[in-house]
Order: C-alpha cells, then structure tokens, then sequence
C-alpha cells in the first residue's frame, strides 16, 4: 500500500528548495549547489524509507527531529567507497606519480571527501609500499561527521575483503593484502601504523578554505554530486590548494567539461584518469 502511494509520486522543485533551506537554516549544511537529478532520487528514496507521501511532509520533521535531519543529511551525502576503487589509477599513481613525488622533503597530501575512509587508507597502503609513508602528511576531510567517526574507527565488514584484495593485485600490490588488517569473524580492522600518518578533520567544501602547499590532492567521485558553478568553486579551491607543479586526480567519470581550459593554471595528464597537474609557471 505504502509502495504504491510512492510509486507515481513527483517531487517539486519548491519543495526541494524548502527542504534544503530548511537545512541550512537549522543545521548550516548548504546542499542548495548540490546536482538536482541525483539528490531528487535520493530525496524521494527518503519519502519511501519515512513513508510520508510528499517530500514537504519531511521539512517539520527536519527542523524539530535532529536524528531525522541526521539520516537526511547522511543520505544526501552519500559514502559509498571502496579499496584501491579503479585500480588501474592506483596503479598509475604508485608507478608514475609517486615517484615523481618522492623527490620532495615533506609530502602533502589531501583526501577529499572520505567517507568511511578506505581511499586515505588506500592511500596511506601505497605510501607505504613506496617507501615514503615516514615522508608523508596526510590530511582526510569530509563534510559529515559520522562518515569521519567512522573512518577514524578503520574498521569494515569483513564481507567486502576478496573484492578489495582483488582490486589491491590490480592496482600493483606488492604483498599481501591481509598482512594491513587485524581480522576477526566479522570485521577487518586496519593496522594501527596505516592511522597515524592520517589526519581526518571536517571540512565543507561549500563554505570552508584552502588546504595550502599540497603536492598531491585527490579528489574522487565527489564533484559528480554537485552542480557546475559549485564544481567551479570546489574545482578553484582545490587548485589553490596545490603547490606549483602538484597533482589533481578527480573521479575517474568526473569527466568536467572544459576544466583544464576554465582552470588554465592546471594541464590535462590523462584524461582517462581525470589526473591534471599545476602549472610550474603559473601564479
Ligand atoms: C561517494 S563518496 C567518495 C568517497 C571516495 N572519495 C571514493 O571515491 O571512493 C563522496 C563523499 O563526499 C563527501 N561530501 C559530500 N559533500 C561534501 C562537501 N560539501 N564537502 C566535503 N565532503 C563532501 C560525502 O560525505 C562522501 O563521504
């Protein structure tokens, strides 16, 4: 019965745009430049999963409910991640970036948009493996502070473990994928050494600063939820972030249009890895 209600129903811009005040307002998080199409689908799973039959049902909700703008929030800002995900750019970063990293005192790195954690993990895996972990400063940010909790804690449901061993070989792992973690019957924990080098500090991409003198940012699967002028902005401050001669590695499908000639201070390196480098040159 419920289902059915759900199944024709539309959602409004004018109530998306309440709702989104609404959470701006009460609970300053701005997801007003985030993409319509997607966040409409994820807004209308949530008139499902609260069975109410219009989204506008949900703003009074929001603004007295903080444990519902909470579940809101966490399904506006989804954290679906992975280990070594696309490991072909992982390989690419060990055999061709790092190494060109490695000439420098103090590496800098910024993980944006973390989630539960396993891309700065990932990260912290092939620092390791290439020698320049001890070398390394790795900074993890995320807009939700759950999400951080969570990848503070480093710990997963062992269920996910052959598939993040498998992208692991792919993306040139030179041991064995196991020797990271400290498992029990449910869960993979990582080592503790893989989290001391990393910092997880909430950061908004919408309204907070720069991160400065960055050698390396990596900024995936994040920009695909935003709307061009915010992927503008986010793109602008991920760049001044960077370090003359820093990379930029986006999502692999985070295929921009024109970013490189919007952003003439960074060069296209491959398009096929959405990897951008800062001009040596540029001020
Ligand atoms: C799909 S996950 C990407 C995880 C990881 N980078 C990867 O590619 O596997 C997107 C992450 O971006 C975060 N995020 C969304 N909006 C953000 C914002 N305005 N500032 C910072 N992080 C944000 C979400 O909370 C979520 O953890």
């Amino acid at each position: 019965m419920t289902l059915l209600k759900w199944k024709n129903h539309h959602i409004q811009d004018v109530e998306v745009n309440l709702l989104l005040n609404a959470l701006k307002e009460r609970y300053g998080y701005d997801f007003t430049g985030y993409a319509r199409a997607s966040l409409k689908r994820r807004l209308l799973a949530l008139t499902h999963d609260f069975e109410v039959q219009h989204l506008s049902q949900l703003i009074p909700i929001v603004l007295y409910d903080e444990a519902v703008a909470q579940t809101v929030i966490n399904s506006i800002s989804v954290p679906t991640s992975d280990f070594f995900r696309d490991p072909s750019v992982w390989y690419y970063l060990r055999n061709t970036v790092l190494p060109r990293l490695a000439s420098f005192p103090r590496i800098n790195i910024w993980q944006v948009g973390c989630g539960y954690g396993q891309e700065a993990y990932s990260l912290a895996i092939l620092l390791y493996e290439t020698g320049l972990l001890k070398r390394s400063r790795l900074f993890s940010s995320d807009i939700n502070p759950l999400f951080l909790d969570k990848a503070r804690l480093g710990c997963w449901s062992v269920r996910h473990k052959q598939q993040w061993n498998d992208n692991y070989i792919h993306a040139g792992g030179m041991g064995d994928f196991a020797d990271f973690f400290i498992e029990s019957e449910t869960v993979i924990r990582i080592r503790d050494e893989f989290k001391q080098p990393i910092e997880f500090i909430q950061h908004n991409l919408v309204v907070d600063d720069v991160f400065k003198e960055m050698q390396l940012v990596v900024c995936r699967n994040v920009l695909l939820y935003f709307g061009n002028a915010l992927q503008e902005h986010v793109v602008n401050l991920l760049t001044r972030s960077l370090e003359r001669g820093g990379f930029l590695l986006l999502g692999r499908g985070e295929n921009i249009v024109d970013l490189a000639k919007k952003h003439p201070q960074l060069t296209l390196l491959d398009s096929s890895l959405q990897l951008y480098r800062k001009r040596i040159g540029s001020s």
